[in-house]
């Protein structure tokens, strides 16, 4: 099998640095595959790797820390070219014989550089930059710095404050930056990735979307043969991106089974029978099981138990169904590439969380069946790539993420069908003015929250005692940190005349304006 995108790769030794993901993001983004290892990563792993160039990213320690983690010897015996960001360029000044001078205090937050004016005739990273980028703002985040460089070095840039903020060696394609190109509060910083992948390092673009469909569907084909496949799909990006992708490979090969828990936002499992059902002519079981689920939760108030309710009923039903179709021998997931690097490295991040609810846990050993998960390699931002080229409308490929319990988690306390009917329309209206607006692709998450508590109100004549709706949206890149999106005024009064108007039920709407922390996205 050819497999001309994964031809040129770029390897990212992590140091533990917060941004690490947002690198690999970056570097893909200028159309090359890259993969994430531990700065652990040993020297024949890194010389079988063979990649075309390194980045060293950045870390919370000081090089001159005990056990500090080091430079494997293999980053520069390899000869290719090397980007060190923050610690990854303390690492390589000092390998190559300069000084890093640890200290204290920390330089957090934004500064401004200048070039230095110093050529290394060699292929210049910086200097090309800068004369696109006059004195750009950067993100700096870092307690040492690099005091002295040897010989081979020139220091290309410094901080407002004279210090050293990127270095060029002048005999080979070694460089470092003290602040971060890979963050947004980078001016332009992307434009530096870019010069290093493309013209530096001679990356040819390779990794694209339609590049990336054609291996797999060859990919899948060869791993899956005559066997069948079954797949939860869920309506959110992921599952959806995999059954489209899965489909193309497989035809009929593949089952997808919706399971309608009563807990769906209006219209959902039409519009997901629709898409795949109707237009793609894809397998899908559409499994009723709403009075399996509401008659479970029937007098349960607390939101973990809810959350254990919901997933064990998920599984059941999801095995039953799963079992029923003949010869069935692989289970395909919508795991992504931050799912694979948060359980290698051990770290629990919002995706694992918000994986772990739709993962069927145990279910492929029970049944015996092999994992298929065609999304591994790629990032959220490619999945919707992909996923746009492979025909699925915008509105699904854009969806904000969608919690595995569903509205079982926005009614607060006991869910009872009655709330949840009411809630479907608040939120459906809610959405339907987001998009309107032009807001909703602006937000990361939005939706309604039913309150069961009463307030009184009046309406023409008479007075009402009625629920209250709260609305929630929020902006925030990895779901960890969030802040309340600044809602114009004049469409939150659209939206909560509309919901009064027209929901029976509801006399009442708020708007939630808690940041997390110390909030939770979800109110349960
Ligand atoms: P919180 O409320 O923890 O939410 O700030 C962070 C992100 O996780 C989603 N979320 C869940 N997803 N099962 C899921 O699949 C859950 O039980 C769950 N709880 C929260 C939430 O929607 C947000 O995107």
């Amino acid at each position: 099998m050819t497999d001309a995108i994964h031809a040129e790769k770029f390897l990212i030794l992590d140091y533990g640095s917060q941004y690490t993901q947002i690198i690999a993001r970056r570097v893909r983004e200028c159309g090359s595959y890259c993969e994430i290892h531990p700065w652990s990563m040993d020297d024949q792993a890194i010389r079988a790797f063979n990649p075309l160039g390194i980045i060293l990213s950045g870390g919370h320690r000081s090089v001159y820390d005990t056990g500090a983690p080091d430079l494997r010897q293999a980053v520069l015996e390899l000869k290719v070219p090397v980007l060190g960001i923050c610690y990854g360029m303390h690492l390589l000044a000092r390998a190559c014989g300069g000084v890093v001078q640890a200290s204290d205090k920390r330089e957090y937050g934004a500064a401004q550089l200048h070039a230095t004016g110093e050529e290394t005739h060699r292929k210049p990273l910086f200097g090309h930059w800068f004369q696109e980028n006059r004195g750009p703002q950067v993100w700096m985040s870092h307690g040492d710095h690099v005091v002295e460089v040897s010989q081979e070095f020139v220091v290309t840039a410094r901080s407002a404050g004279g210090l050293v903020a990127a270095i060029e060696s002048t005999t080979r394609e070694v460089y470092g930056v003290q602040f971060h190109p890979e963050v947004d509060h980078t001016e332009n910083g992307a434009a530096l990735i870019n010069r290093f992948v493309r013209d530096v390092c001679g990356g040819h673009g390779l990794w694209t979307a339609s590049g990336f469909i054609d291996y797999e569907i060859a990919a899948i084909r060869e791993k899956i043969g005559s066997d069948h496949v079954v797949l939860g799909l869920s309506g959110g990006v992921d599952s959806s991106v995999v059954a489209a992708l899965a489909h193309r490979a497989l035809g009929e090969q593949l089952t997808c089974v919706f399971v309608d828990n009563g807990l769906l936002r209006l219209h959902e499992g039409e519009e997901v029978m629709a898409t795949f059902a109707k237009h793609m002519g894809v397998r899908v079981l559409h499994i009723q099981a709403q009075d399996r689920f509401l008659g479970r939760l029937a007098g349960v108030t607390d939101p973990e138990q809810k959350r254990r309710i919901i997933g064990h009923t998920f599984i059941e039903v999801f095995e039953e169904e799963a079992g029923k179709i003949p010869g069935v021998r692989w289970l395909a997931q919508g795991t992504i590439y931050p799912d694979v690097i948060e359980s290698a490295g051990g770290k629990t991040g919002v995706a694992t969380n918000i994986k772990s609810h739709h993962n069927v846990g145990g279910l492929p050993e029970r049944m015996g069946l092999k994992l298929l998960e065609p999304l591994r390699e790629l990032f959220k931002d490619e999945v919707r790539q992909v996923g746009l080229e492979l025909g699925l409308p915008r509105e699904m490929v854009f969806r904000h993420p969608f919690p595995g319990p569903g509205l079982g988690v926005r009614i607060l306390g006991e869910v009872r069908k009655a709330f949840a009917d009411v809630l479907r329309q608040a939120d459906h209206i809610y959405m339907e003015e987001l998009h309107q607006s032009g807001h909703y692709e602006k937000i990361a998450q939005a939706f309604a929250v039913f309150l069961p508590v009463k307030s009184v109100g009046v309406m023409g004549d008479g007075r009402t005692y009625e629920h209250v709706i709260a609305l929630r949206a929020v902006a925030t890149r990895d779901y960890m940190t969030a802040d309340w999106y600044p809602m114009p005024v004049d469409l939150l009064k659209k939206i909560s005349n509309r919901i009064i108007n027209e929901v029976q039920g509801i006399n009442r709407v708020t708007y939630d304006i808690t940041s997390k922390p110390p909030g939770t996205i979800e109110w349960e």
